[in-house]
């Protein structure tokens, strides 16, 4: 019996759905897709910025907010790190646009956000998150990646989630038993000399009862 049910790339796109036009980032919760990149571009001269930027001025955070906080906090965040300039304003505008169309699509009002700078490889294995949905955008560096696998080992195929774009993913807590599996990890980096900035923020539902 052939245990290995490994799935082509093209069946793929049918569980991970790809939109270039935020107003269909609805399909995420209205439709029984896994996971939904917004195929989005970035200004060129924003992205050359965070790919030359000294990794050391873009601040590591993790926290929860309130969904009406995130401007003020995340402003203040930044301006301990970097002077307010075109580039960090984007940013900063960016992080906030991202953390309120996602508490909104999720109906929560508290949203854990958080960004980190990794130069190692972090979460290389692929794995499903124990959250209910989580939104990653990888500013800088390779994008998450991601493949399916019926049961449970590492997909063969995989595909990378395009640098700046957001990938909506279902985690454990939504699909429950459901078979069907979209596994993801941070691209291995390691040795390479690349620095990754990955924004992630998950929905809080019983904001008492996170740490
Ligand atoms: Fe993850």
């Amino acid at each position: 019996m052939n245990l290995n049910y490994q799935i082509p790339l093209d069946e793929l796109s049918n569980q991970v759905h790809t939109i270039d036009d935020v107003s269909y980032l609805s399909d995420f919760v209205e439709q029984s897709y896994y996971g939904v990149i917004w195929d989005r571009h970035i200004p060129v001269n924003i992205q050359d910025w965070l790919n030359k930027i000294d990794p050391k001025l873009i601040p590591s955070f993790r926290h929860i907010f309130h969904k009406n906080e995130v401007r003020k906090s995340i402003n203040k965040i930044f301006e301990n790190s970097l002077s307010k300039d075109t580039q960090i304003n984007w940013l900063i505008q960016d992080i906030t646009r991202l953390s309120k169309l996602f508490s909104s699509l999720m109906k929560v009002d508290y949203i854990r956000l958080r960004m980190e700078v990794i130069s190692t490889n972090s979460c290389r294995k692929f794995h499903i998150d124990a959250v209910k949905a989580r939104l990653i955008c990888t500013y800088r560096g390779l994008g998450t990646q991601y493949g399916m696998s019926m049961d449970g080992i590492d997909p063969k195929h995989f595909k990378t989630t395009p640098t700046s774009s957001p990938i909506l993913l279902k985690g454990t807590l939504w699909i429950e038993d459901n078979p069907k599996m979209i596994l993801h990890r941070s691209p291995p980096i390691e040795g390479t000399g690349e620095t990754r900035f990955v924004f992630v923020t998950d929905p809080i539902f019983d904001p008492e009862n996170e740490i």
